[in-house]
């Protein structure tokens, strides 16, 4: 019997975080809590899982974490996600991503834990040079968000090479869905994502659904995006923490997508058909800085990992969403 890992997981309480506790007890791994419950939820945190309510740059409760839970690694969620108000408000995610992660990643080094997780971005690479985007493309961020997430992925390269540390980073596309069993999913009021919005929409809790744009250079004019489950996300985190763990010497920087993309119209479709009826759609212009077609190139997180998507089905994705949906009206 080896040890059994544990695992502090900041921002546990919001939408990937819960996920990714839910894939570490299903691995049979202890997962820790640190979740500040600004935009995350105490009750996405199962019963059986210690919580600590705090922020991740609060160095002398992170080091309290660290000691009496024994921690291995850390898997980073917390943070800032909306593009927008980065642009708006940039100071805040730089300092809710940038300077909070460097604050964490020193509470690692300083109380020896030596493998960490970071959830990064597909809006580090900024407009794609070509499309699908590999991890060796330009990274070239047009807004704060992308920006704060790239600076943190510089904190980890050097410390990487400066300490006894590995890391990796995981460059999402566009995580969508919920838990298979409804057990946690995506709650966050105001959400602005398509398919969160389109299945909000589809309950009646919208009147309809934008269309941002119809003159990009896709196929339907509308634009692309490369949709990945929550779940399949959530998975890919574990596989990290075993490469991490089993080869102390290897540190990663990989996309976390299908591959493939579906318009917006697309998407729709989708929520029509597992809903059976008809969205109210309204054309609107385009929405500042959206890319007309954003897809992973997924090679490398498949070849070194073995990573292999269980839900890659936009219809499963959005019967999912749907379902919490329905499961968050009650
Ligand atoms: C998402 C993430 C962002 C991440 C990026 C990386 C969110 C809120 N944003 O951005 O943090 O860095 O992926 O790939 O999760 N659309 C509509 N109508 C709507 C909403 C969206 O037409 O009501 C369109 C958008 O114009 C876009 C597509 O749907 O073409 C997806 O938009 P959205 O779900 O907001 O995600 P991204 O902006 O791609």
């Amino acid at each position: 019997m080896t040890a059994e890992t544990n695992v502090l997981v900041t921002g546990g309480a919001g939408y990937i975080g819960s996920h990714a506790v839910l894939a570490l007890l299903d691995a049979g791994k202890r997962p820790v809590v640190i979740d500040n419950l600004v935009t995350g939820f105490r009750w996405a945190i199962p019963e059986n899982v210690t919580f600590y309510e705090g922020n991740v740059a609060d160095a002398d409760l992170v080091a309290r974490i660290i000691r009496e839970e024994r921690i291995d690694a850390i898997m980073h969620f917390a943070g800032s996600i909306i593009v927008p108000e980065s642009v708006e408000n940039p100071l805040k995610y730089y300092g809710n991503n940038t300077a909070a992660s460097r604050s964490l990643i020193e509470s690692a080094l300083t109380n020896g834990v030596r493998h960490f997780i970071f959830s990064s971005t597909a809006a580090t690479y900024g407009i794609p040079e070509s499309s699908p985007v590999r991890e060796g493309m330009p990274t070239l961020p047009i807004n704060p968000y992308g920006m704060s997430k790239l600076m943190t992925e510089y904190m980890l390269r050097d410390v990487a090479a400066a300490h006894d540390f590995n890391y990796c980073a995981l460059r999402y596309f566009n995580v969508a869905g919920a838990d298979p069993s409804a057990r946690s999913g995506q709650s966050t009021a105001g959400a602005t994502h398509l398919i969160k919005v389109a299945v909000e929409a589809a309950l009646g809790k919208r009147d309809s659904v934008a269309i941002f744009g119809t003159d990009y250079a896709t196929a339907d004019g509308t634009g692309v995006r490369d949709y990945i489950h929550v779940s399949d996300l959530a998975a890919a985190h574990v596989i990290a923490l075993d490469a991490l763990l089993t080869d102390p010497a290897s540190s990663h920087i990989l996309n976390c997508g299908y591959g493939h993309g579906y318009s917006v119209l697309e998407v729709l479709d989708a929520v029509d058909r597992v809903t059976n009826q008809m969205l109210d759609r309204k054309i609107e212009g385009r929405r500042a800085g959206d890319p007309d077609e954003l897809i992973s190139d997924n090679r490398a997180i498949k070849s070194r990992f073995g990573w292999q998507p269980r839900f890659d089905n936009l219809d499963t994705i959005v019967a999912h969403a749907l379902q919490w949906e329905r499961k968050l009206s009650r």
